[in-house]
């Protein structure tokens, strides 16, 4: 079974600032159908308070920082995303919050399909429903 990864990004820093790459099957476990982006997020906000049945990302904040909480119905893992070089393989099926976003903080998601509503569980107790009977 797969669970949440946190990968070491490859960051090239000089004098010019900071390049950071996602290349090669472990930083992409899946082809990137879709990329999005999360910015100008409030103080005190959350985000996300959903699971996707099918959809795999991989998330990175290239400036900032935000915490990510992560529940399969069973097992909770929390990561905080405070650097370049650091990115967040979420699986399928997993409950995530997102939250303590720094001011100026950009989260990229790469996934795995185009955006879908219906693959979305987005309230709690049927999510914990789908964990035990899917
Ligand atoms: P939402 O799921 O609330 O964002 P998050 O959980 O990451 O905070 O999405 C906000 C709105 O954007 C919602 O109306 C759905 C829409 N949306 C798209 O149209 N395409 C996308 O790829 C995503 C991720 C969201």
């Amino acid at each position: 079974m797969t669970v949440p990864t946190l990968i070491t990004v490859p960051v090239i820093s000089d004098e010019r600032g900071t390049l950071g790459v996602l290349e090669g099957d472990l930083a992409l476990p899946f082809t990137v159908r879709r990329v999005y982006f999360i910015s100008e997020v409030p103080e005190s906000i959350d985000r996300g308070a959903h699971a996707h049945r099918r959809l795999e990302q991989v998330v990175i904040a290239p400036t900032g920082s935000v915490r990510i909480s992560l529940d399969d119905g069973d097992n909770h893992a929390t990561f905080v995303l405070d650097s370049p070089s650091k990115a967040l393989r979420i699986p399928p099926g997993y409950w995530r919050t997102l939250d303590d976003f720094a001011p100026g903080t950009v989260v990229v998601v790469l996934a795995s399909e185009e955006y879908d509503e219906g693959d979305y569980i987005r309230d709690h107790a049927r999510f914990i429903e789908w964990t035990h009977h899917g």
